[in-house]
């Protein structure tokens, strides 16, 4: 009996994105659009840029941990391989680019660049550099998260896979992936592993500044120098 496609066994559906990896993606989704949406001081969201800023920090540290312990596709050593690059880009060039069950080799890449412009607009913002430097990785972000979802609708309809789908439901159809096995699960110590990272960036930032996930006008939430010196006896007070 042929158990390896659609028999009821299998399912016809196959395990790919944890709930974990899931939640994430799309909290970042959220906090990232109220990040822009609050960036102009005269936003009515405004005072909440600083505290959505801190709050995409707190997600990144969940998600570099779990980049090391979360489930099988959420892991960088499944995904990161430069040397699959080459073969995917001539097979998206011949347009028939190969349906990968996790991220596909430039969708690896690109992970890497949201995550990596992600924390660096989060520490320009927080270290208080020059206004223009923030500005200008926080647009470069924007601009490659617009690529982000151009390649990820594009690949849906080359693969003829629903990516964004999946992304909601940690789903592909088997039939696409007709000889891989559901993804390995997380275990409960990475949730706790993963969720310690968490809190502990949580404690970091309290620590750094007590009303750091709190509204606050712009000048408040800015760590340059100056800025501190100038604050100084509101912070002795709240000590
Ligand atoms: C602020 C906007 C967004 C950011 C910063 C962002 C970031 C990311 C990141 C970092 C990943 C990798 C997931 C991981 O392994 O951690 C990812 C994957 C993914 N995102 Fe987004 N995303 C954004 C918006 C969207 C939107 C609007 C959609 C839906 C249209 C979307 C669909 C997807 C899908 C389908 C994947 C999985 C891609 C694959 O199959 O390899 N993303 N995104």
């Amino acid at each position: 009996m042929d158990t390896s496609q659609d028999s009821p066994a299998r399912g016809r559906s196959i395990e790919v994105w944890d709930f974990p990896l899931r939640l994430f993606h799309w909290l970042l989704v959220v906090a990232i659009a109220l990040a822009f949406l609050s960036s102009e001081e005269e936003s009515p969201l405004a005072a909440w840029h600083v505290p959505v800023g801190w709050s995409i920090a707190v997600l990144l540290a969940f998600r570099l941990t779990w980049g090391f312990v979360g489930g099988e596709h959420a892991r960088f050593a499944q995904f990161v391989k430069p040397s699959a690059l080459a073969a995917h880009i001539k097979g998206l060039l011949h347009g028939r680019p190969e349906a990968t069950l996790g991220h596909n080799a430039l969708g690896a890449l690109s992970v890497l660049l949201l995550l990596g412009l992600i924390a660096a607009t989060v520490w320009t913002g927080a270290v208080g550099v020059d206004e223009e430097v923030h500005e200008l990785i926080a647009y470069t972000l924007l601009g490659l998260v617009a690529l982000h979802i151009g390649a990820v609708v594009m690949m849906s309809f080359l693969t003829r896979e629903n990516l964004v789908r999946a992304m909601i439901t940690g789903r592909k159809r088997r039939d696409r992936h007709p000889t891989a096995d559901d993804a390995r699960p997380p275990s409960p110590l990475a949730l706790i592993l993963a969720t310690l990272a968490a809190a502990a960036t949580v404690i970091g930032v309290l620590a750094y500044d007590p009303h750091s996930f709190q509204p606050q006008t712009r000048e408040a939430g800015e760590h340059s120098p100056d800025v501190d010196s100038v604050k100084a006896p509101d912070a002795e007070a709240d000590r």
